[in-house]
């Protein structure tokens, strides 16, 4: 079975939507270990809770960027994952860090990449009266937030909308399209070939696939 290893820094949703997917054999893979850089991520605890080893390499003490992706390259290798999963995990990562797992890394980004890269994406995307908003799936690269889409999933933007709105029917579709790509990556379905996203032997278009 496929080794997964989940990074992340906060509450953890995505988290646990692949821990269901897992259990309920949606993902044929195994979850090895959750780190994250901060020790009070609610995270740890839903790890804890599955069973899942939960570890903090924390951004506090480590402060140079080397040394701390130097250290969580090292804590990841211990568990010789298939596929590191970006879930939530806000840091930029060196180049060594992102080259060491090419083609084996996977993000989830909330907003309809190549739009708003980056942090305040609800945000944004209200300031800019956009009538739709979402989150994509994508390989990770140098780029930040620039790596090859996968899938996206799309959401109407109301015109009484709060950030918090969008916060809460974004992650609704990250729940669902998260776990989704993530099998398709541990059944061997999909992969980057030459800088492209590549699902059963088809490149996929520049923005992925559509979900919805
Ligand atoms: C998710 O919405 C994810 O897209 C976003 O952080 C949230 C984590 O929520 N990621 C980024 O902004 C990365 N640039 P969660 O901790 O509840 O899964």
């Amino acid at each position: 079975m496929k080794k997964i290893v989940v990074l992340i820094s906060g509450s953890g949703s995505n988290l646990q939507s692949i821990i269901d997917a897992c259990q309920h054999h949606q993902i044929d893979g195994q979850i090895a270990a959750v780190i994250s850089n901060k020790s009070d991520a609610y995270g740890l605890i839903r790890a804890q809770e599955a069973g899942i080893p939960a570890l903090c390499v924390s951004s506090k003490t480590i402060t140079d960027r080397q040394a701390y992706d130097a250290a969580l390259l090292d804590t990841i290798e211990q568990y010789q994952p298939d596929l590191v999963v970006l879930a939530g995990f806000m840091r930029i990562l060196t180049p060594d860090f992102v080259k060491h797992f090419t083609g084996k890394m996977l993000n989830i980004h909330p907003s309809l990449l190549p739009k708003y890269p980056g942090l305040h994406t609800h945000r944004r995307a209200l300031e800019n009266g956009d009538k739709e908003h979402g989150t994509s799936v994508h390989f990770v690269t140098e780029e930040l937030d620039g790596g090859p889409i996968i899938l996206q999933g799309h959401i109407p933007v109301f015109a009484q909308d709060t950030e918090d709105d969008l916060v809460e029917r974004v992650k609704l579709q990250e729940h669902l399209i998260y776990p989704q790509v993530i099998e398709w990556f541990v059944s061997e379905r999909l992969m980057m070939q030459e800088g492209k996203a590549v699902l059963d032997g088809q490149p996929l278009p520049a923005t992925g696939y559509r979900a919805n």
